[in-house]
């Protein structure tokens, strides 16, 4: 069964702190990613004949299972705040500027003395910042909670980072590493901002940037969305929020218009919503949703008053639509490519599903206009990240 809410506090511009504009604006985002040796655009598929089987006029599918072979978008943000951070730590020490190809001169790196950089995650984001650490030969701490699969955990120490699970959930991690980075001198790269820690995840919300900008003009032929309604899956909001400034920012009244999408079991976004106190709630869920990426109990700082003012419908979803849209994915009809879709890759493809499907919804797809001629534009942001886990789910 699915919950949602349409959103109350929904306002035609979003609440911005002018740091993180600032972050939004930086013009130096697309270039730093293509100084990334292994960065290409990632694709976007038109799944046409999925489209006519859920009547919409069109799917469009922004496929992040590729993005520099981790097999999920979170490199993104990784790699661009890492830089950002080590471009500040540089001016600030030694005065004149830091550009991005000294990013890659490990003369400078070890003049700079960096302390090793650190992060909670419940897998992509702590494989990101792994692999970035290798990549400018900097040692990396990671902190997983109980219950990780044991790929997510091989995935990241396959990039030379200490893991260490904790007996707690996802957000116990944040609290865990952000105690011990205080303690052993670390710098935290987390992708959730909380009370006195906003800088770094301001920068990944900007690194995200790049992902909807590689859109256009493709998809933006003249300067208009070709979409009309996008799903975005929301974990601590941090992707989702930078989404929604960049339509907001770029297409004003003629944006589209967005659903996000959860796990019922870690839905913080629309219990936020719900409380109608126009405040973030931490959930009331159990946190125990095979959609690990999605699994936080509480929205970003940063994210939560820009999910607040832009998200048209807040949805959540249980695990059964998480599977069901990989396999969906998966078995792909027509012309179709098939798209390799982890639990949480595959949130947005379920949310559709869901919407198209049940009953109980049909007043969240009307109030949102999901009818015959919608448009509509999904990001399947992990590919198979526990592959033993996949293959059972497509051949289950
Ligand atoms: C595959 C995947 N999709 C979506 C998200 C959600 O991103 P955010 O936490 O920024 O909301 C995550 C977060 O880790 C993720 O790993």
């Amino acid at each position: 069964m699915c919950r949602y809410r349409l959103n109350q506090y929904k306002k035609d511009r979003l609440e911005i702190s002018s740091e993180l504009l600032a972050a939004f604006q930086s013009d130096d985002i697309h270039k730093f990613h293509k100084s990334i040796d292994e960065y290409q655009p990632t694709p976007t598929h038109s799944l046409q004949s999925l489209a006519d089987e859920l009547g919409i006029d069109k799917l469009l599918v922004k496929d992040e299972s590729c993005r520099f072979g981790l097999k999920a978008f979170k490199g993104m943000g990784a790699s661009y705040a890492i830089y950002r951070h080590v471009k500040e730590q540089w001016e600030t020490k030694f005065g004149g500027s830091f550009e991005i190809d000294d990013l890659y001169d490990r003369s400078k790196l070890a003049e700079l003395q960096l302390g090793p950089f650190c992060t909670a995650t419940d897998g992509n984001h702590g494989r990101a910042v792994a692999w970035f650490s290798r990549l400018l030969g900097q040692q990396a701490f990671i902190y997983m909670p109980k219950g990780t699969a044991d790929a997510r955990i091989a995935n990241i120490r396959s990039e030379g980072a200490e893991v260490t699970v904790i007996d707690g959930d996802y957000d116990e991690a944040v609290r865990r590493i952000a105690r011990d980075a205080k303690e052993n001198g670390w710098q935290v790269i987390s992708d959730t901002a909380y009370p006195g820690y906003t800088q770094v995840p301001r920068r990944i919300m900007a690194g995200y940037t790049t992902i909807l900008a590689e859109m256009e003009p493709g998809l933006y032929p003249d300067g208009q969305p070709e979409v009309d309604i996008v799903i975005l899956p929301a974990g601590v909001g941090s992707f989702a929020a930078a989404a929604l400034w960049y339509y907001y920012d770029r297409y004003l009244d003629k944006r589209p218009r967005f659903v996000s999408v959860e796990p019922a079991a870690a839905d913080c976004f629309l219990e936020s919503i719900i409380s109608g106190q126009g405040q973030a709630k931490q959930t009331t869920g159990n946190l125990d949703s095979i959609m690990a990426g999605l699994n936080c109990g509480t929205p970003s700082v940063e994210a939560w008053p820009l999910m607040r003012d832009g998200i048209d419908l807040f949805l959540a979803i249980s695990d059964r639509h998480a599977l069901k849209a990989m396999r969906r994915y998966y078995y792909a009809t027509g012309d179709d490519r098939r798209i390799i879709s982890g639990e949480s890759g595959a949130a947005g493809l379920a949310a559709l599903l869901a919407l198209m499907n049940e009953p109980s919804l049909c007043e969240a797809r009307e109030a949102i206009g999901l009818d015959r001629d919608a448009r509509v534009l999904v990001f399947n942001t992990e590919g198979d990240t526990d592959p033993d886990y996949f293959r059972k789910v497509v051949r289950g």
